[in-house]
């Protein structure tokens, strides 16, 4: 039986990731915060792929002590796939911002992902085989105004999964970056900016599409994938602009919506 992690699977992109590896024939431990929420879609895969099984394991990816316990369980478990994939935005000047928040998010678009793929990996390159996929952003690959914290996880998220990527080569083992652009999922509820998926000026793609092209990358041993053209426009401007060009850019598109969030109370 082939074993596979999801980690944020009770709702958006991570729903969908295990959604698609159920499909495929993987057994399953999904982790979030939302127990009640996973257990429901266990119920449902379940129902649906009679020859898996699925673990259901609440924890706090922000909290260390409850970090460490999750770690240390799937250390002693042969996972063949570990999709790290939890994460959430803070949105905002941040001189304003809630500092436990800020830390908070470090932990779990951070120090979840950096723990759980190196708690999983020895075993991985052991017995030679495993896929790692790694949700960054396309938001990681430029400054962000109003998302700096948010930015710089990303950031960090997609440069560690391309070196793994590189330094994998070789020992059965891969590493995959899903590079998702605008994805219509709580994310942005998240960030507290929920009605930004009311606007129609972005081409928004749904999170089933998303974890679609993720998995597909995923088992093909792929570098990266970056789904949709607006994604695949921001990576290419996000990488390619020299950043003299860019700032100006930025704050055009990314300050006066902080004012209007100020005047209107977000
Ligand atoms: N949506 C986009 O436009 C977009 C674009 C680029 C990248 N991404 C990335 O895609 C990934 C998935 O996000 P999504 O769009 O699918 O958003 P989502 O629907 O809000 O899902 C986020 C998931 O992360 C989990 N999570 C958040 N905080 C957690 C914590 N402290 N401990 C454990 N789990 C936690 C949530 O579960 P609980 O609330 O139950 O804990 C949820 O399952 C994130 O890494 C995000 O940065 C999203």
């Amino acid at each position: 039986m082939s074993w596979a992690v999801v980690t944020g699977a009770s709702s958006g992109i991570g729903e969908w990731l295990a959604r698609g590896l159920a499909r495929r024939g993987h057994s399953l431990w999904l982790v979030a915060r939302s127990g009640d929420t996973l257990t429901r879609l266990a119920k449902e895969l379940t129902d649906a792929h009679p020859d898996i099984e699925v673990r259901v394991r609440p924890c706090d990816l922000s909290d260390p002590t409850a970090r460490a316990a999750l770690v240390e369980e799937l250390a002693a478990e042969p996972i063949g796939v570990l999709c790290a994939n939890a994460g959430f935005p803070t949105c905002g000047a941040l001189a304003e911002n809630d500092p436990a928040r800020e830390l908070a998010e470090i932990q779990v678009n951070v120090v979840a992902l950096h723990q759980l793929t190196l708690a999983l990996l020895p075993g991985m390159v052991r017995r030679h085989a495993g896929r790692v996929l790694v949700t960054g952003s396309t938001a990681g690959l430029q400054p962000v105004p109003t998302a700096a914290t948010y930015a710089a996880t990303k950031a960090f998220a997609n440069t560690f999964a391309e070196s793994l990527h590189a330094e994998l080569r070789g020992t059965g083992v891969s590493c995959t970056l899903l590079s998702p652009g605008p994805t219509r999922t709580n994310f942005y509820g998240a960030g507290g900016i929920p009605r930004l998926t009311e606007q129609r000026i972005l081409a928004w793609l749904t999170p089933q599409r998303v974890a679609e092209a993720g998995l597909t990358a995923l088992f093909r041993g792929r570098r990266t994938v970056t789904p949709g053209p607006v994604a695949k426009a921001q990576a290419l401007v996000g990488r390619n602009t020299p950043r003299a060009l860019l700032f100006p850019v930025l704050r055009g598109a990314f300050l006066p919506r902080l004012r209007k969030a100020r005047s209107h109370g977000r």
